[in-house]
């Protein structure tokens, strides 16, 4: 990576880049949501706050089956924010506040939620116990955390490919991936300096089969912030050696991973 820190590109980037085109290419994103949806305990959630909403379709999935009132979003991405209003437009009877945030400084109320989700955006805070407290503060007494993150060995394949390469492909992609990896025990603690209460804690392992351009694209869509620092001419090399490695590891025509979730269910205690 460059030295230069004024290089070094933040997540939002990559998302105000990819907003327009993001659901597309992580679909398998969206069923994860919708599981994660399906576990809440059934409770009257009226006034939820989606953190690092993106589009909003974990939201979307719960006003599929419950009747919310409220939809406050935060997000560091204004493009991520504006797709997810589209979707809320079809819905007047709902009112909804989205502002560009970050999630240490949400401007949200202390205990004034019923739900709060996040999906697939713990990874990219810098402070993750920071965040889940700051959850856990705009959450009624008995409220819900609901949370989807990338669990242990997630795109392992794609490290090992990244990593045995001379010299390595896409290295800063490989150790974000394994940074971004989240442990039942380290959200445990979490959720113990939260005062959070678990319902419901479980990894989700899958094996994925999509060819090189979809698992790219899927790449680009969540993570070229990563690469941002390089030269142009750099930036084509290293993926198109990672689409010919990617070629080179297919097994019956396909690109074969592990997609693996950490799913979690919390809940703040009736008397704080
Ligand atoms: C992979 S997307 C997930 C979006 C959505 N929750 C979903 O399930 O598709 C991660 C989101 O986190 C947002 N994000 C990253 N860092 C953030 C921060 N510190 N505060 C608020 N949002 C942040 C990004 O802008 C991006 O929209």
């Amino acid at each position: 990576m460059s030295d230069d820190a004024a290089e070094v590109e933040q997540p939002r980037e990559s998302f105000d880049r990819s907003a327009h085109v993001y659901d597309d290419h992580v679909g398998f994103n969206h069923a994860g949501a919708q599981r994660l949806v399906g576990a809440l305990p059934q409770r009257e959630y009226h006034d939820l706050l989606d953190v690092a909403c993106g589009t909003g379709f974990a939201t979307m999935q719960l006003i599929d089956r419950y009747p919310v009132r409220t939809v406050t979003g935060i997000d560091a991405s204004a493009g991520m924010l504006e797709q997810f209003s589209h979707k809320l437009s079809r819905h007047p009877d709902i009112t909804a506040t989205l502002r560009v945030a970050d999630v240490l400084d949400m401007g949200v109320p202390a205990r004034s939620m019923d739900l709060v989700l996040c999906t697939m955006a713990l990874h990219w805070f810098d402070d993750r116990a920071g965040a889940i407290a700051a959850m856990a503060a705009a959450l009624r007494p008995g409220g819900i955390l609901a949370l989807l993150g990338p669990g242990p060995g997630h795109d392992a394949q794609f490290v090992e490919i990244s990593r045995t390469a001379v010299p390595p492909i896409l290295p800063e992609l490989a150790d974000s991936i394994l940074s971004n990896e989240i442990y039942p025990d380290e959200m445990r603690g979490y959720l113990r300096l939260a005062g959070l209460r678990e319902l419901d804690l479980w990894v989700e392992r899958r094996q994925r089969r999509v060819s090189p351009d979809q698992y790219l694209d899927r790449m680009r869509a969540v993570a070229s912030h990563l690469w941002a620092h390089r030269t142009p001419d750099d930036r084509e090399t290293q993926l198109a050696r990672a689409d010919a490695a990617l070629c080179a590891a297919q097994t019956d025509g396909a690109f074969v991973y592990d997609f693996t979730k950490l799913f979690v269910v919390a809940e703040a205690p009736e008397s704080r």
